[in-house]
């Protein structure tokens, strides 16, 4: 790489910074943690969406849960030497001051680290800003020409580059730091922007260099998985790739990285695992309700792919258990796939607009007709919540060709809803249940679509949308299941589950009588399943399978229930899986020869990917297929896609699926893709 380029690379680094202290920024506004003064030290505002606030929020908690087991640990020994808190690539973190007011600092100090830039500009806004200089006290800067920018009795920030370790090293010294002392070292969001031989230097430097020390570290992993690819996309875009998750793409290769390197203890998780066994029940309630929230897929994926990893040495600081062990966060470790489903494309770029949009509905209207309704996703060139539909048609050489449409006619149209469902009416209509325009606006009323085609003709086909039904109460949900099922002969539709703006998970279910469209009572007896949404459902033996889905506290169940018909109505049974299959949801579910097949979806509990699972309706036996995604346009994310089995075939097709990828943006599934299911028959 040329100087320039490096140059241009290190700017596009140190901007990363300024994009996270705008985001701890609005964190703060927005009342998830305290902290009065990541305004004071971030020129301008942004007011970031609840997922950001979200992602933000795990990350700081995750960190001032180590740094407090520091701090406990070395400032109640009285008479112990000084602690250090020396905060690499820092930005404008505001630590120092958050433990300062605190009153933390009476036996410790803290020394900041990042590029000369960035850490002069930092010290001249504290110089700036009275409220900070009434914390620092006084102050002065370091000498013409030294690294150090902002220096007072217990606060010194330098400006340093952290690959160039004499210097670094020899500035800290200067500046007072003692490597004798406890010491905690933290590494926010910084070691990926090195590259491996740099961050491995500065982590065994450090070991090294500090006899009785813990190091912090959190930052981004899982760099294969379609997430993982987005992830990385994301920072190569910016021009400040991530380095070295190939080399330590996981939890358990972080660990080894840091005890191979001189650290004598040390112990890595994932966000998902912090945030469930670190944080107390009463707290994750009180964030998980201060904004409307309906991105749980991709809150879930960030914390799959972030790890805050604590590594001590030394005689006290070893001992320091800054993550106790916990037991309530069952890792699955995925059982040995019994196969592999190969997926392909069905519809290239040539074949007509692809489906690149999630939250939609689709139904097969007939053998070579795929419906699929709203969502969100991309329309003329803009994100937004779809108003056209997307026909899938399936020519008399057996290629699918896609087809957007718009309504018709004067009537009612479209009204931009997602998280719905759709089921089949006829050869060409359809009806629409629930879903939602924003996470606190329910879509109101049961819209029916009827698909017109002239035969021969060229023209584009119709869809009108006519409303009807009241607009009652039963149906302001989303992410709930419709299935069709039967009782005395009678076809009903049996709406079960999802949220709603006042319920986090819903637990009821109604029957929707098809031949009047009006709601029913019908008895059910035995124990129904806890509230859930974003499960699966489907129509088996008259009845209605749901698997999965996420609960109450947001957390992906695993039970798998039968509605059962009976001889007036329905019983709940509940199925014994064996192996017990891993909690998810998102995901879609089929039948076929009597076995139940759950597609993607997401998952916390696993470091795999979700596959499919197979569970043998008749034995409760469960086995694991993964999907061979080689031949497709990668990254593939396969929750929040719909799908649509061809049982003769052996085929199912996976239509649409993605969502807005935290900060990285906003991934739609290029293209329509089949998976082979021959290798399912194969086991009978
Ligand atoms: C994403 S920001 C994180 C800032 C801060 N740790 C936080 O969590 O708010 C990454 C920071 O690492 C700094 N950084 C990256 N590489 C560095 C290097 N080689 N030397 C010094 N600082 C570096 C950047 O300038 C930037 O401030």
């Amino acid at each position: 790489m040329g100087s320039r380029s490096r140059e241009r690379r290190s700017e596009a680094v140190q901007s990363t910074n300024d994009s996270s202290a705008l985001s701890k920024s609005s964190l703060a506004a927005r009342g998830y943690v305290h902290d009065a003064f990541a305004a004071l030290l971030v020129p301008g505002t942004a007011r970031r969406a609840p997922l950001i606030h979200r992602g933000y929020y795990v990350r700081a908690r995750a960190v001032r849960h180590c740094v407090r087991a520091f701090v406990e640990r070395t400032c109640a020994a009285p008479g112990s030497p000084r602690a250090q808190i020396l905060s690499l690539g820092a930005g404008s973190d505001s630590l120092y001051f958050r433990l300062k007011t605190a009153g933390r600092l009476a036996e410790a100090a803290v020394w900041e680290v990042d590029f000369p830039d960035v850490a002069e500009r930092k010290a001249q806004r504290i110089r700036d800003t009275p409220d900070l200089c009434a914390l620092t006290g006084p102050f002065q800067r370091g000498d013409p020409g030294s690294n150090l920018c902002f220096e007072s009795s217990d606060y010194r920030i330098l400006g340093l580059d952290l690959r160039q370790l004499q210097r670094l090293d020899q500035a800290l010294a200067a500046a007072g730091l003692d490597a004798a002392a406890p010491t905690l070292l933290l590494a926010e969001a910084v070691l990926t922007y090195l590259e491996p031989d740099d961050a491995a230097a500065l982590i065994a430097w450090a070991a090294q260099r500090f006899s009785n020390a813990i190091f912090v570290v959190y930052e981004q992993m899982r760099p294969q998985d379609a997430f993982g690819e987005f992830m990385q996309q994301h920072f190569r875009h910016l021009n400040s790739p991530l380095h070295g998750l190939d080399r330590f793409p996981d939890a358990e290769a972080q660990q080894k990285r840091f005890l191979q390197a001189g650290w004598t203890a040390c112990r890595a998780m994932d966000l998902n695992e912090f945030y469930r066994c670190f944080l107390p029940a009463e707290e994750r309630r009180r964030v998980e309700n201060l904004e409307p929230f309906d991105e749980f897929e991709e809150w879930h994926l960030k914390c799959a792919h972030y790890f805050i990893l604590a590594a001590s040495r030394g005689d006290s600081l070893s001992q320091t258990l800054v993550f106790p062990p916990s037991e309530t966060f069952p890792r699955i470790d995925p059982a040995s796939p019994s196969g592999v489903f190969p997926a392909s494309v069905v519809t290239g770029d040539t074949q007509g607009p692809g489906l690149r949009r999630y939250g939609h509905a689709s139904v097969l209207l007939s053998p070579g007709v795929i419906f699929s309704a709203g969502g969100f996703g991309e329309q003329e060139g803009r994100h937004c919540r779809v108003s056209k539909f997307h026909m899938l048609l399936r020519d008399s050489d057996f290629e699918w060709k896609g087809n957007q449409i718009g309504s018709w006619g004067t009537g009612a149209q479209w009204d931009g809803r997602l998280y719905h469902t759709m089921t089949r009416l006829s050869d060409t209509q359809a009806l629409v249940l629930g879903g939602r325009l924003s996470p606190v606006t329910p879509a109101l009323g049961i819209l029916q679509l009827s698909y017109e085609k002239e035969d021969n003709s060229s023209e584009d086909p119709n869809v009108t949308v006519t409303k009807f039904g009241p607009e009652d109460s039963t149906l302001s949900r989303w992410r709930h299941s419709t299935t069709e099922v039967s009782c005395e002969n009678q076809k009903y539709l049996f709406v079960y589950g999802g949220r709603s703006v006042a319920e986090p998970v819903l637990s009821d279910w109604h029957f929707l009588h098809v031949g009047t469209m009006t709601w029913v009572r019908i008895p059910v007896e035995g124990e129904g399943p806890e509230g859930r949404h974003s499960h699966s459902a489907c129509s088996w033996q008259g009845g209605a399978l749901i698997a999965g889905g996420l609960g109450a506290s947001e957390e992906p169940l695993s039970s798998v229930f039968f509605l059962k018909p009976i001889t007036c109505g329905f019983l709940w049974e509940s199925i014994a899986i064996q192996p017990p299959i891993t909690p998810r949801y998102s995901h879609t579910a089929h039948v076929v020869n009597g076995k139940l097949l759950l597609v993607g979806g997401v998952w916390i509990h696993s470091p795999a990917v979700p596959g499919v699972t197979v569970i043998d309706l008749s034995t409760g036996l469960s086995f694991e297929y993964q999907i061979d995604t080689t031949c497709v346009p990668w990254p593939l994310m396969l929750h929040n896609h719909t799908s649509i089995l061809f049982p003769e075939e052996q085929q199912l097709l996976l239509l649409g699926g993605g969502g807005n990828c935290f900060s990285f943006g906003t991934h739609f599934n290029p293209h329509t893709v089949t998976l082979d299911l021959s290798s399912l028959s194969a086991r009978q």
